[in-house]
């Protein structure tokens, strides 16, 4: 199959292009101008900012994909902008979808698999959730609520849901029926490249005793390693099923089971215990409710509809070991 990967430099969309080519796919990749000398080994590659729609439109059109596959986030700012790399990732998320599914379909793809999370659910009802649970767009944190919203919004693009009253089924500018969508939700992915890296911000926060635990620490987190993250998007890609899917590990797990056991694995200090009403302050608002409230994902769906199952069923096998 003709396939496109966007983010075809990143952590996920990278190994992505080696696996669809073992597979005997014939593989584009599409990359930016700045970062076109770090393209890899694909079959062709074509340049554009997604940000820029006609540059969008040209460089799929060129290739005639098949199938079109979104790994594009700015989170590679985090580090350094944290704002920035939240407001860039919202603006691919809602303009940057928009013009990719408007782009496939110009180009007569028949698929579009695309990245999303699976730890965007409002924090109700039991310790782990299947995709029917809300999304959590009225988080009292800002920041967060824009991020889910805009990750709402990428899931509305790519399976064709309906837009804003009078929009047509696919938002402004929809002509004629779209790619099938298909949504993968990943855990908190480890593995290389990733935040959870030994060289990884979270890493190295914790090897400098910086991520306490707030008391109790009953937030729960569905991890994914990359490998598996890869997988995923592989059987989304030659399956004919559409839909959203939680793509996460079997082993959903609170916090104050994987923090001491990954603190441990880095060979770094054991996490301090701080009281759970000052971690907001003390960690930013999204970590404290990721230590303290958040819920994990089941992947039951991903597993029987795409025939997945992760490589690596626990976090135990691996987070922090790389
Ligand atoms: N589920 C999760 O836990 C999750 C999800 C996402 C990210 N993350 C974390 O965030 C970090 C980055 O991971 P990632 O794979 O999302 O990001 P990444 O490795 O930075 O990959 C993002 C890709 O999007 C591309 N891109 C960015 N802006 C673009 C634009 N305007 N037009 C076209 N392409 C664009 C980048 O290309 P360039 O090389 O040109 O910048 C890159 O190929 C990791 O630490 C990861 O752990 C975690």
């Amino acid at each position: 199959m003709r396939v496109l990967v966007t983010g075809a430099t990143g952590v996920v969309g990278r190994p992505l292009v080696g696996a669809l080519r073992a597979r005997g796919h014939q593989v584009s990749a599409l990359v930016r101008e700045e970062s076109r000398a770090k393209a890899p080994d694909a079959d062709a590659v074509v340049v554009a900012d997604a940000l820029d729609r006609q540059g969008l439109l040209s460089a799929v059109a060129a290739v005639r994909p098949e199938a079109v596959v979104h790994q594009m986030t700015a989170l590679r700012l985090l580090r350094d902008d944290p704002a920035a790399a939240f407001a860039r990732t919202a603006r691919l998320r809602a303009e940057g979808t928009a013009g990719l599914v408007e782009a496939a379909r110009e180009a007569g793809a028949r698929r579009l698999v695309a990245q999303s999370i699976a730890f965007a659910a409002a924090p109700a009802g039991g310790p782990v959730l299947d995709e029917e649970a809300p999304l959590y767009v009225d988080a009292p944190d800002p920041g967060w609520a824009a991020t889910v919203r805009a990750v709402a919004e990428l899931e509305r693009l790519v399976l064709g849901g309906p837009g804003p009253a009078g929009a047509g089924p696919a938002g402004p500018g929809s002509a004629g029926p779209g790619p099938e969508g298909v949504v993968l939700r990943y855990g908190t992915l480890y593995g290389p490249g990733t935040a959870y890296a030994r060289t990884g911000a979270t890493g190295q926060a914790v090897l400098a005793g910086r991520l306490p635990l707030p008391e109790g620490a009953a937030g729960i987190t569905s991890f994914l390693h990359v490998e598996d993250a890869v997988g995923a998007a592989v059987a989304a890609v030659e399956s004919e099923t559409t839909g959203v899917f939680h793509v996460t590990d079997d082993e959903p797990a609170p916090a104050a089971q994987w923090l001491p056991h990954y603190a441990r694995t880095l060979g770094g200090p054991a996490p301090r215990t701080v009281p759970a009403a000052l971690a907001p302050r003390l960690l930013g608002w999204f970590v404290a409710h990721q230590l303290t409230a958040a819920r994990g994902a089941a992947n039951g769906r991903a597993r029987t509809a795409l025939g997945w199952r992760p490589g690596r069923p626990s976090w135990r096998d691996g987070l922090g070991a790389e």
